[in-house]
């Protein structure tokens, strides 16, 4: 009798169980098989709220502009100690050089490479949509990377930006630079689900993949879409307009410099892939230009993109990229160093007739295959 009982107890679980998963709705539920909220990004309201399954999510407080004025805007914290930490964090994100660049006096601290911070591409500090904001990131890790099938988690990424598109080396985990930079993250990522991922304006803005797929990106076009729109304020030869403090000691960049010195990021970051930087241009910049509606077209960003990063143009070298990533099934199209290399020390592609400029420039057709969680 016991026994059948129980068999009833763990046959009525198990239907219970196949149907709090509501299988009508799983097409509407992600890989997760969670059913994604979404959060509207609004700048009026200064409490996170929830409506008929919509979240407003609003970026918490800050004191002035993070976005224009990022050296004299701050957080607003309470006064305790995440507090401080929270504002410490702040500016490690806009005033990287000056805590840990390659010319501060304490030589223990030199982590970054360049005189470069986090805001150049990060920009408002994380606040900024489309502007690979840090809003939901910290609830985002630790992630499954399945490009390299571990474990991510927040410091080995952010390690990741310091190594690519800082050019330097990583920060250790109980630093009190990566926790103060982590706890800010947690800050703005309040009231954001953990694994949330429709929130309007996270990440970057996508330029269009069929029009990548058919065209190779034109650099000579880039270059005139360089001179016309950029060169402004990034310099005629990408320098970038330093910033001096009173004594006349350069405090790091007005504008930070897109190639042609050891401050710019190196040739494994994110930026200098044509796509990504595509994605990030095609939204953000010329700076500001956004609040109108952006004005770059797809193409231009894509042209621009391809301009910045070709090869004439230097910049620092990150060595070893051809094992970024070691399953070639799951890897980024845009990815110029890849595979193995060969008995002669060719360097082998995965696909069929491609050549490296492919994989730099497109056209992509052929090559975009499974993508890499985040
Ligand atoms: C040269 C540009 C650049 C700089 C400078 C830079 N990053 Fe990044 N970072 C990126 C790009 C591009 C991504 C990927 C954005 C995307 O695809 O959505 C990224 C992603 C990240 C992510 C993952 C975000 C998420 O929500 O998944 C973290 C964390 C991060 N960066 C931290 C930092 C920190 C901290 C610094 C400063 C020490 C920094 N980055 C400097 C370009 C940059
Ligand atoms: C009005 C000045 C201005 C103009 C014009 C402008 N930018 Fe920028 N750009 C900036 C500033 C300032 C930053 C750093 C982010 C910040 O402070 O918000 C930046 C950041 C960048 C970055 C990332 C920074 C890094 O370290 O890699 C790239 C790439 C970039 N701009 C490309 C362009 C391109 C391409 C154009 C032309 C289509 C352009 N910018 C036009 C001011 C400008």
């Amino acid at each position: 009798m016991r026994q059948v009982a129980s068999v009833v107890v763990a046959f009525s679980f198990l239907t219970t169980l196949a149907f709090a998963f509501e299988p009508w709705t799983l097409s509407e539920r992600g890989d997760r098989g969670y059913k994604q909220p979404k959060i509207e990004w609004l700048d009026d309201v200064t409490i996170n709220e929830v409506e008929n399954g919509t979240i407003n999510y609003a970026i918490p407080a800050f004191e002035g502009d993070p976005f224009w004025d990022p050296l004299n805007a701050k957080p607003i914290v309470p006064d305790t100690k995440y507090g401080e930490m929270v504002e410490y964090g702040y500016q490690l994100m806009v005033a990287t050089w000056r805590h840990i660049g390659p010319e501060v006096e304490d030589k223990n601290m030199r982590y970054s490479g360049n005189n470069g911070a986090c805001t150049n591409c990060h920009l408002g500090a994380g606040t900024f949509k489309y502007g690979a904001p840090f809003v939901g990131t910290f609830g985002h890790f630790p992630q499954y990377r399945n490009r390299e099938d571990v474990l991510g988690d927040l410091t080995a990424r952010i390690n990741g930006c310091m190594e690519r598109s800082m050019n330097g080396y990583k920060l250790p985990a109980s630093s009190k630079e990566m926790m103060a930079m982590q706890t800010y993250m947690h800050w703005l990522s309040q009231g954001v689900p953990v694994g949330a991922s429709k929130i309007e304006g996270r990440r970057l803005f996508k330029v269009d993949r069929k029009m990548v797929i058919n065209n190779r990106a034109d650099v000579e076009n880039g270059r005139a879409v360089y001179e016309s729109m950029c060169a402004t304020c990034h310099g005629e030869n990408g320098e970038g307009e330093k910033r001096f403090d009173a004594n006349g000691k350069m405090d790091g960049y007005i504008t930070p410099p897109l190639w042609g010195t050891d401050d710019t990021y190196n040739t494994g970051a994110g930026m200098y892939r044509t796509l990504k930087a595509a994605d990030f241009i095609r939204n953000s910049m010329p700076k500001g230009s956004s609040a109108q509606g952006p004005i770059l077209s797809d193409k231009e960003a894509y042209d621009v993109a391809a301009f910045i990063n070709m090869d004439e143009h230097y910049r620092p070298i990150k060595y070893n990229r051809n094992v970024d990533f070691p399953d070639t099934r799951v890897r980024v199209p845009d990815q110029d160093v890849m595979g193995y290399y060969g008995e002669g020390g060719e360097l082998t592609y995965p696909d069929e007739g491609k050549d490296r400029m492919d994989y730099k420039v497109g056209p992509y057709k052929g090559i975009i295959k499974q993508k890499p969680s985040n």
